[in-house]
């Protein structure tokens, strides 16, 4: 055990891809409403992945704008966790390219799948890490290219889900406060009830906005029982909160805001219903970005933080649930404010990453230049094209 075991958040940050996919625009090509989906979801649009724009892309502008607000240079980063389905490679991790872009050089980077719950499992596993003393910061990061996932020709399925990623730097302090407790559950006898098969379409986006529409293999999507899963998750947030709540010493009148995983505002009104509060206390934006899996609650917290609901010592409830079957919870105490970052700052840390950018092209061409001088096959780089097509 360590003096500084406590894990504050202590930088946020998300990022949202410009396009924006309305309700109207997804009845162009299924048969359905934006009254039929707003009624049913809350979702009034979501936002598209760019084709330069990746899993790993996002996470990194997410992560960057974390670190810019939790003053910390990406070399004092000791661990990156990655929480994605929707990694265009299995290896190497969206964590390793994130370390590679942030120019993490001296982090551990590792990817976790836990679905939807997967933000506030890797909060769980960093903060762990944390209190033992085995690090001393994080950087825990949910992202998603759900868009490259999704059959667009079902519209059980295409009105849920949008892209985006969310970030949060945790740093061990002597002061209590921070990550106070979680709780991780799983049942894989509902795996079948939310699956996406291993292999499938997210490799670095070679494909044009046209496969968005044209893609409907059942072996490569996402596949949903969503009245049952609707049922699986206003079954387990409440009893989940008020465990996580139990084994951090609180009640719910102790709590000033809940930052659930984003699926469907009906899902979080139960939810509240069944807690007894108003659904005021539950955060939501989903209206705007849809279902972001497992970005969706770093994405949410940042929009509570830039709408100042969370004030210094106030505690925070996380809640996840999705496929696996899956679902988490954490409470943190919120410690700090957001502090003001200067144009100037700003700029010096943007020509930071790019210098970060460019020794980390240097180190891939010496190592080409180094392997060809010995005359060992080099392999196809397939990596420096995605590098390429994301400037
Ligand atoms: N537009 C219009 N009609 C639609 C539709 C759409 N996008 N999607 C389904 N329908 C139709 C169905 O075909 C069905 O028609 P029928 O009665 O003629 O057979 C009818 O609407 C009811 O379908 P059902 O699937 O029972 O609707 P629902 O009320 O359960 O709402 C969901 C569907 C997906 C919105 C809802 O089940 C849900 O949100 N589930 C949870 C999903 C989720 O959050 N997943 C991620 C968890 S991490």
């Amino acid at each position: 055990m360590t003096d500084m075991k406590y894990a504050h958040i202590v930088g946020w940050g998300s990022f949202l891809p410009d396009r924006i996919v309305t309700n109207d625009d997804i009845a162009l090509s299924v048969d359905t409403s934006h009254e039929w989906i707003y009624t049913r979801t809350g979702i009034s649009e979501r936002r598209i992945a760019a084709e330069q724009e990746t899993t790993a892309t996002m996470a990194f502008e997410a992560a960057a704008r974390a670190l810019a607000v939790a003053d910390i240079h990406p070399s004092q980063i000791e661990l990156i966790i990655v929480a994605t389905s929707t990694p265009e490679y299995i290896f190497p991790s969206t964590a390793c390219r994130v370390q590679d872009y942030l120019g993490a050089r001296r982090a551990g980077a590792f990817d976790l799948s836990a679905a939807c719950s997967g933000f506030v499992y890797a909060l769980s596993m960093a903060s762990q890490a944390i209190a033992t003393g085995s690090v001393r910061n994080a950087v825990v990061i949910g992202t998603e290219t759900m868009s490259r996932i999704v059959d667009w020709q079902d519209r059980a399925t295409c009105i849920l889900f949008g892209d985006g990623a969310g970030a949060v730097v945790l740093k061990g302090s002597s002061i209590p406060g921070g990550m106070m407790a979680s709780s991780l559950r799983s049942d894989g006898s509902g795996g079948d009830l939310l699956s996406l098969p291993a292999v499938y379409h997210n490799p670095v986006p070679t494909l044009g906005p046209e496969y968005l529409y044209t893609n409907g293999d059942k072996n490569k999507t996402i596949s949903m029982a969503g009245r049952q899963v609707f049922r699986f998750a206003t079954s387990v947030i409440s009893d989940l909160i008020e465990d996580v709540l139990e084994k951090a010493d609180l009640t719910i009148d102790d709590v000033s805001l809940i930052v659930p995983h984003q699926a469907n505002s009906r899902i979080i009104e139960s939810s509240a219903k069944k807690l007894g509060v108003s659904s005021d206390l539950f955060y939501m934006n989903l209206e705007r970005t849809g279902n972001t899996s497992a970005a969706s609650i770093p994405i949410a917290l940042c929009d509570a933080v830039a709408e100042g609901r969370l004030e210094p010592d106030d505690n925070v409830v996380f809640v996840g649930f999705g496929g696996g079957l899956t679902w988490a919870g954490s409470v943190v105490k919120w410690a700090v404010t957001p502090p003001e970052i200067s144009m100037v700052d700003r700029e010096w840390k943007r020509a930071r990453y790019m210098f970060t950018r460019g020794r980390s092209r240097l180190r891939k061409l010496s190592r080409r230049w180094g392997a060809s001088l010995a005359g060992s096959p080099v392999p196809e780089a397939r990596l420096k094209d995605a590098d390429s097509k994301k400037q």
